[in-house]
């Protein structure tokens, strides 16, 4: 990659009702939805706005800032929290069926325009400058060489990309199923790694429950993947294993977590659940003791107590777990993990995650399980959780108007 990083373009939406408010700060904004998108924005990137109502789209603006989570709390009664600076690059130019324009370079609010996508876009900017804001001072002829000189720039440094073609939406079911164990650029954990978790239940997970800037913590993180979600996330993280495999990952047992009380915005853990998975022979590995007896879940109860203690009031746990079937015993590992949880938290959600990339997910295996009647587990249990205390759930109880229909 050369010296300067490539210029990349980024969609921005807004309303009749919300449009002036962009001017008037020089901001464009989004809500979490979008948090994922803005917060890859940096300063020097090309910013356009979509009018939904007018079906207008608004350009080209530069960024002055990196996009960021609430640079003013109190912009757009704080409803849309992520946020970025733009200055005009010459005239600001409106052009009519914003739809069309985007459809026709394959072009959504989380796939940024990077390469000929970008480039084609600043091309229709500049042949057709469509209705421009009057209150500036420059003739369509200079706002046109400003775009062309951005176009080069862009054109310069067509090769490099540095990052994802489509930004991942969030899951808006309790059933998620994830092709890769990694997403985007530079690779998150080790897909090697026994047990290793797939990195879109992480983002899932801190995009839903924490804000840029929260300290995530996993007590059991094996080859790290909670630590590269959340760096590339714009999360902090700690990260602790019996058995560290990489130097930024601390060696400590989870049973016993070397955090202040409730300090932390967010735990995840993927604990060890089945007698079929070796992680390491360290003495103090929970994945060594077997699932079918209580003592696991003692051990991991254990791990539970200490997720409580450092969270937040209020603040979320996510624990990703499996049943076990070996040697014809089934062991429903996942509903005594969520009855042991119970214990300390609030229930908030069960999500079920397809598992894939099981060794045992193999036309052998698919056979034998036919044949001699037995099933290949084929999910996980995602268990959300919530410390609560009395305040907590006193503050946060609020009314919510639900629409009401009748199926006919
Ligand atoms: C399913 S793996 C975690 C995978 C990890 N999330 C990743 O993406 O690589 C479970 C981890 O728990 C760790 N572990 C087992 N007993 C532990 C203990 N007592 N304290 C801390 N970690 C433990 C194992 O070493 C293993 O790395």
């Amino acid at each position: 990659m050369g010296e300067e990083k490539p210029v990349r373009g980024f969609i921005f939406a807004c309303t009749d009702r919300t449009e002036s408010e962009c001017y008037d700060r020089m901001m464009l904004a989004a809500d979490r939805t979008y948090g994922p998108v803005v917060i890859r924005i940096r300063e020097g990137d090309l910013l356009f706005l979509h009018n939904l109502d007018t079906d207008a789209l608004h350009g080209v603006f530069r960024a002055v800032s990196k996009g960021d989570f609430n640079l003013n709390a109190k912009a757009w009664n704080g409803r849309y929290p992520y946020q970025i600076h733009f200055e005009y690059i010459g005239n600001n130019i409106v052009l009519k069926n914003a739809k069309g324009i985007l459809a026709k370079i394959s072009v959504t609010r989380n796939t940024p325009l990077i390469k000929e996508k970008l480039s084609s876009l600043l091309e229709i900017f500049m042949i057709n400058p469509g209705i421009t804001n009057s209150a500036l001072s420059l003739y369509d002829k200079d706002t046109t060489l400003l775009i062309l000189n951005e176009k080069e720039k862009v054109d310069k440094n067509k090769n490099d990309v540095d990052i994802e073609e489509e930004i991942p939406m969030l899951e808006a079911t309790t059933m998620w199923d994830f092709p890769r164990q990694s997403y985007g650029i530079t690779p998150k954990g080790n897909n090697r790694y026994p047990g290793v978790t797939p990195a879109l239940i992480i983002y899932n997970m801190i995009w839903r429950y924490t804000d840029p800037g929260d300290l995530v913590v996993d007590p059991m993180c094996g080859s790290g993947t909670t630590i590269d979600v959340c760096k590339e996330e714009k999360r902090r993280a700690i990260g602790y294993d019996i058995h560290p495999v990489r130097p930024d990952v601390i060696q400590n047992d989870a049973r016993n977590i070397p955090l202040d009380a409730e300090n932390v915005d967010m735990v995840f853990i993927d604990s060890p659940y089945g007698d079929n998975v070796r992680y390491n022979e360290h003495p103090d590995n929970i994945g060594n003791i077997s699932s079918e007896s209580e003592q696991f879940y003692d051990e991991l109860e254990k791990v539970m107590e200490e997720s409580h203690r450092i969270l937040k009031d209020g603040k979320v746990l996510g624990w990703l777990i499996g049943d076990q079937w070996v040697k014809r015993k089934f062991t429903p590992v996942g509903f005594e993990i969520y009855n042991r949880l119970c214990k300390y938290f609030e229930p908030m959600e069960i999500v079920c995650v397809n598992r894939r990339g099981q060794s045992s997910h193999t036309g052998l295996w698919f056979n034998r399980a036919r044949r001699f009647n037995f099933y290949l587990r084929g999910f996980k249990y995602l268990i959300i959780v919530r410390k609560t205390s009395e305040t907590f759930s006193k503050s946060s109880t609020r009314k919510i108007e639900w629409t009401h229909y009748d199926r006919g």
